[in-house]
């Protein structure tokens, strides 16, 4: 019987409903499974937290978490605070602090949910997106000046290393292995000479390594259009921070509802701990009615399992999701009628006893 200790940042709006349903569902899989029980300390920091205390975390907040197993975070961010003040002062710190330089999404169209493409049902979209993490566009490099006058200018430069272009690229070939082989990667090389034909130069020396994955790179726009036209072509997909970030929007979408798109920040040489999310925000319009749909906390907390190396009972919570997703109850956004912790109810029942 394992112990884990878990840091739990339930957050804003539906992120503190979904939840503590979500930590139920979990526990529930570890009972059955009898490999392993979960030790939840709760952090309240939120968008509420900062108006009382002027900041999203506590100056120690990293230290707070750091000893921790793994971080499972409901969502971030509500009217009345700036979105760019609840993002960097907490989430971006806490996936660049801990060097989470792995974003991994699933998409999946689970059978019984409509998605928004035409005839494509379970089974034709099942895809692993990589997202690099922590530099890429997103390096935070740059400055404006002249500012308000007709000369007014921006500048923000993309840092790409070798190291963190590397190791991506390594981790999507690793997971290709334990899925179809195949790997397409996210360029722009006919436009940006420098950054994206270093990216594909450096992936292409990484897929040396791996003769048994077929590695196909598109330009994002093209590979965009084949998320939609063809994504059954589809195995992993590995990109830097903005295209992952665009891509694994347009691949949320495709999964027919926000209430399921699940995602991991991953520091895969475990030296600090990873963090757990749903895709969704702290969705203020259906907050506090209890109709949130957990399925994609839950979602969350499978590929924590999964990360703790507790495989069985992330197979069980994935099993749980499937049936619940195809025989219901349903939230009001996949069209039923069922409240938060009614589904919650319905995947503890799911995973047997
Ligand atoms: P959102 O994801 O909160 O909501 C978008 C729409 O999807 C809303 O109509 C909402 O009702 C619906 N929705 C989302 N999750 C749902 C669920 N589990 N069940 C049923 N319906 C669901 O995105 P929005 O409205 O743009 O952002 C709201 C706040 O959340 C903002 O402050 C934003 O910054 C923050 N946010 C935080 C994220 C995070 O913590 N990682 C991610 C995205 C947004
Ligand atoms: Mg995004």
């Amino acid at each position: 019987m394992q112990d884990y200790s878990i840091a739990v940042i339930p957050g804003d709006g539906i992120g503190a409903e979904v939840v503590p349903g979500g930590l139920a569902v979990l526990r529930r899989a570890g009972e059955v499974t009898g490999n392993f029980a979960l030790h939840a300390t709760e952090y309240p920091w939120s968008c509420e937290w900062y108006l009382a205390h002027g900041r999203m975390m506590p100056d120690d907040g990293l230290d707070q978490l750091a000893d921790s197993d793994a971080i499972y975070l409901g969502a971030v961010g509500f009217p009345g605070v700036p979105d760019h003040v609840s993002l960097r002062g907490l989430l971006l710190p806490i996936r660049v602090g801990f060097d989470q330089y792995v974003n991994l999404r699933p998409i999946e169209l689970l059978d019984g949910i409509e998605g928004p493409l035409r005839g494509l049902g379970a089974g034709d979209i099942n895809l692993l997106c990589i997202r690099e993490n922590t530099e890429g566009e997103y390096a935070g490099l740059g400055g404006r000046f002249h500012q308000g006058r007709p000369d007014e200018a921006a500048v923000q430069t993309s840092v790409f290393t070798r190291k963190g272009t590397e190791r991506i690229a390594r981790f999507a070939f690793e997971q290709a292995r334990r899925r179809r082989h195949k790997v397409a990667s996210a360029t722009k090389s006919n436009a940006l000479q420098y950054t994206a034909v270093f990216w594909d130069e450096v992936v292409a020396q990484v897929a040396r390594d791996y003769p048994d994955v077929e590695l196909t790179k598109y330009h994002v726009d093209a590979l965009a259009a084949r998320f939609v036209t063809a994504p059954g072509s589809l195995d992993v997909v590995v990109g830097s921070n903005l295209f992952g970030d665009i891509l694994t929007d347009l691949g949320g979408a495709l999964q027919g509802s926000l209430g399921l798109p699940a995602g991991a920040n991953l520091n895969p040489e475990r030296r600090y701990p990873s963090m757990f999310e749903p895709v969704h925000g702290s969705a203020p319009d259906i907050a506090g009615r209890g109709v949130a749909n957990p399925m994609a906390a839950v979602w969350a907390g499978a590929l924590m399992l999964d990360h703790l190396g507790e495989t069985e009972a992330a197979g069980l919570v994935m099993g749980a999701l499937r049936r619940v997703a195809k025989d219901g109850p349903r939230t009001p956004d996949l069209g039923g009628k069922a409240s938060t912790s009614q589904v919650v109810q319905a995947l503890t029942q799911a995973l047997g006893t």
